[in-house]
């Protein structure tokens, strides 16, 4: 069993870059299941129905988000209305599908998003509940419900913590990936009871901007200190995604490969 998943689609030039290339690798790859992470394609900052509807017409199964879920206040009620969408399970202040159960080509594929604890700022972390407690209730809801195959997005800006959750979940899920940081990592790995992990799978996002935010406004921050408005940059976007494939009878992932374009 195949699966493609794609790191954080930022704004305009991550969906751009989206529509131009996800069907492309699943047809050639011939992928049974897409994950893609939604969180920064409304224009850097959350998704709107428009954008979660846009992101599924290219071919993803199941849309994760992150922290960016506050930004789009009008889309608090709307989460758990759309069902190919996922929230963080361990955020306690907004209703959302903390895990999905998808059937397709009569395979029961089960994802999970949670949020990280660690430097992620004080609001994230009084609106959330233990990550690595939440998962084991998660894992069940799913198993009990039949998924056949587990894959969770951890969002996170910690790599130790990120780690951490790849080692705790071996043998109990297919694979674990990071993502948030919108910087691809070098750390892909099958550990010994079959998971796959990496630490971070990047973005499809703007060129030469700073995690996708345009240069400038970046560098007005940094250099100076001072307030400057976000802008998403309006670069062409890099794609970073990896693609892991799970033996259909012992269920342990056979490779894990990044895709950085
Ligand atoms: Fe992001
Ligand atoms: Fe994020």
């Amino acid at each position: 069993m195949k699966f493609l998943v794609v790191g954080d689609v930022v704004g305009r030039p991550g969906l751009d870059r989206l529509k131009k290339d996800l069907k492309n690798i699943i047809d050639k790859e011939k992928i049974d299941f897409c994950i893609v992470n939604g969180e920064n394609s409304a224009n850097g900052k959350g998704l709107r129905v428009k954008e979660y509807n846009e992101i599924l017409s290219y071919g993803a199964d199941a849309i994760t988000m992150g922290n960016h879920l506050y930004y789009r206040k009008e889309m608090s009620t709307e989460y758990g209305k759309l069902d190919r969408l996922l929230v963080p399970a361990n955020i306690t202040n907004i209703k959302g599908n903390g895990s999905i159960l998808v059937e397709k080509n009569n395979v029961k594929f089960g994802v999970i998003n949670l949020i990280g604890q660690a430097e992620m700022g004080e609001i994230l972390k009084n609106n959330s509940t233990n990550p690595f407690l939440q998962v084991e209730i998660e894992i069940n809801k799913l198993k009990e419900q039949g998924a056949e195959y587990i894959f969770l997005d951890f969002h996170a800006e910690a790599t130790a913590e990120k780690i951490a959750m790849g080692l705790y979940l071996d043998g109990k899920i297919n694979c674990v990936f990071g993502t948030h940081t919108h910087v691809q990592t070098a750390d892909e790995v099958i550990y010994e009871g079959g998971l796959a992990y990496i630490t971070d799978v990047g973005m499809v996002g703007p060129k030469l901007s700073v995690l996708g935010l345009k240069k400038e406004v970046a560098l007005k921050r940094f250099v100076t200190g001072e307030y400057a408005k976000y802008e998403c940059s309006t670069n062409e976007a890099i794609f970073n995604g990896i693609i892991v494939e799970i033996d259909e009878t012992t269920k342990k992932a056979t490779s894990i490969k990044r895709i950085n374009m």
